[in-house]
């Protein structure tokens, strides 16, 4: 039982004009395991995904599914073979309600076939989420109106329809998940790998994406790394080392995953923030210097990125100021805070950091083009290929060019556009909500690397972020939001994930 195959693809190869996405990969998934796929970001993680999904058609693959060779060509076909799939991307229609969206593409409850019967669909979705430990979302909820973390449960939900893994009996599946916990809370995490024991202990396999390598070794049993498209290799969980697996992953050994701080923390507060109320956050008062990172974490709805909103100006602010070097910052303008130089990497990039359609080079010196063109249309032009590549360079972009459209770049490296551009002019401050959501190992070092460089220049920094090892490793302090409040300010040496989750849950064990 333990090591039936249930799934088994090989030879799997697709080329996006011209250049091989994934090349000849095998991947089998036995019966009862956790399987981890790793990479850096554009390895061909996902491609080889919605390959199985019947999403992408490849080049060539031969996919076995209980030793039967079957062939997907569709989302349906792969949906039949008892395949189920959390996507990276959310293909959730925002107009329609979370239950629409946890039914969409199956058959909604009907009265004679006719008329949705909208009641059962909304037990029927408070069902679904139910299963999950998911009690907080009302299904009638405009998808929209759902925070990222939400979207991404309700996103979850999808796969588990109609498959009641919680009783006995039923059926083994296989699950993909491409990055489910990217965009969820340390505790929503812990839920979804709660679920995950349970699919693993009925005798179902899960392949299981993710750039975090402590997820990996909490709940992987294999893993199978990918580089530049190609298998690097499959190793047993029990015997690997995460520096082995990023060797693999980069071909680099990374010794230290957190460099040191460069320079000293200064005497003057840059950002002094007394009294900040917006609708998502009450009373937040705190000050950061020059060259010191604070840090902040919380729950679901603690309000952390509604902060730094609050700080920014793009959410309104009923009471409070902002101060940046002992001038007030305008309420309600992100643009003037730019000006004021300070940097914003916002949590949701994808919708509010990017143009999709746009090549990587608007991207990143779009808030530049003015000051760009000051200087002349055919200067600024010349000057904006320069400080694309350099500032490309810097975060590891992987794309084909200046030129290459946003949309067409994998997840983590679209990621990395948002970051480059805060950096095209060092900032006095700089805002950072998960800077590292989604970014591969490799990269992210690049990136901490980064922000101990701008941080030895002298600006302040304030990183919100879930990843509580990055937050102990990055930081000289960690404010905890509890609903929208301030519950407490710890120094980050000698923290311990374990210890900061209970305080984003205010466990009296580790209150005071
Ligand atoms: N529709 C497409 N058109 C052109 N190139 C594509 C397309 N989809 C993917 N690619 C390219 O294929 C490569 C693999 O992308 P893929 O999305 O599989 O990476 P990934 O391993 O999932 O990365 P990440 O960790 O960032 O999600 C990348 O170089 C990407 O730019
Ligand atoms: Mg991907």
């Amino acid at each position: 039982m333990q090591s039936e195959n249930l799934l088994h693809i090989q030879r799997a190869s697709k080329t996006y004009s011209g250049v091989p996405a994934l090349l000849d990969v095998d991947l089998e998934l036995r019966a009862g395991e956790v399987h981890a796929l790793m990479g850096e970001n554009g390895a061909g993680k996902s491609t080889l995904i919605k390959i199985l999904a019947g999403v992408t058609p490849p080049d060539s693959a031969e996919i076995h599914v209980r030793g039967e060779r079957v062939h997907i060509a569709s989302p349906q076909a792969a949906f039949d073979h008892g395949l189920r799939f959390i996507h990276q991307e959310l293909h959730a229609v925002p107009q329609l309600s979370a239950a629409e969206n946890i039914f969409l593409g199956h058959d909604y409850p009907t009265a004679l076939g006719v008329k949705v019967r909208w009641r059962r669909l909304y037990d029927m979705a408070r069902e679904t989420l139910g299963r999950l430990g998911i009690t907080h979302i009302d299904p009638r909820t405009t998808m929209a109106h759902l925070s990222p973390g939400d979207q991404m449960l309700v996103n979850i939900a999808h796969a588990f329809v109609g498959d009641d893994f919680t009783r006995a009996g039923e059926r083994a599946l296989i699950y993909v998940m491409d990055e489910p916990t990217a965009a969820l809370t340390g505790a929503e995490s812990a839920q979804l790998f709660d679920v995950i024991g349970r699919l693993r202990a009925r005798g179902s396999a899960v392949l299981y994406v993710s750039h975090r390598m402590d997820e990996i070794f909490q709940i992987a049993d294999r893993v199978t790394v990918l580089r530049d498209g190609q298998l690097a290799g499959t190793r047993d969980r029990a015997s690997v080392t995460p520096a082995e697996i990023i060797l693999l992953m980069t071909g680099r050994e990374l010794t230290q995953l957190f460099p040191p701080r460069m320079g000293q923390i200064g005497a003057e507060v840059v950002l002094d923030v007394q009294g900040v109320t917006t609708a998502a956050v009450n009373g937040i008062s705190f000050t950061v210097k020059a060259g010191e990172i604070v840090g902040v974490t919380g729950l679901a709805g603690s309000g952390m990125g509604a902060l730094l909103r609050a700080l920014i100006g793009a959410d309104r602010r009923a009471a409070g100021r902002v101060m940046l070097d002992g001038v007030p910052l305008k309420r309600g303008s992100p643009a003037h805070a730019w000006d004021r130089q300070v940097a914003y990497v916002p949590e949701e990039r994808r919708s509010q950091g990017l143009v999709l359609s746009h090549s990587v080079s608007n991207n990143i010196t779009l808030p530049q083009l003015k000051r760009l063109s000051r200087a002349g249309a055919l200067l600024a032009h010349g000057r904006e290929r320069a400080t694309t590549r350099e500032l490309s360079e810097s975060v590891r972009l992987k794309a084909r060019g200046p030129r290459q459209i946003v949309r067409d770049l994998s997840g983590g490296n679209q990621q990395k556009v948002v970051f480059a551009r805060a950096l095209a002019r060092p900032p006095k401050l700089l805002l950072l909500g998960e800077p590292t959501r989604g970014v591969d190992i490799g990269a992210k070092l690049d990136i901490y690397r980064l922000i101990r460089q701008i941080s030895a220049q002298g600006t302040a920094i304030v990183l919100a972020s879930t990843d509580l090892p990055e937050l102990i490793g990055m930081t000289d302090r960690i404010l905890i939001l509890r609903a929208g409040r301030l519950a407490d300010v710890v120094p980050s040496a000698g923290e311990t994930p374990e210890r900061l989750l209970s305080r984003c849950y205010g466990d009296a064990a580790y209150a005071g």
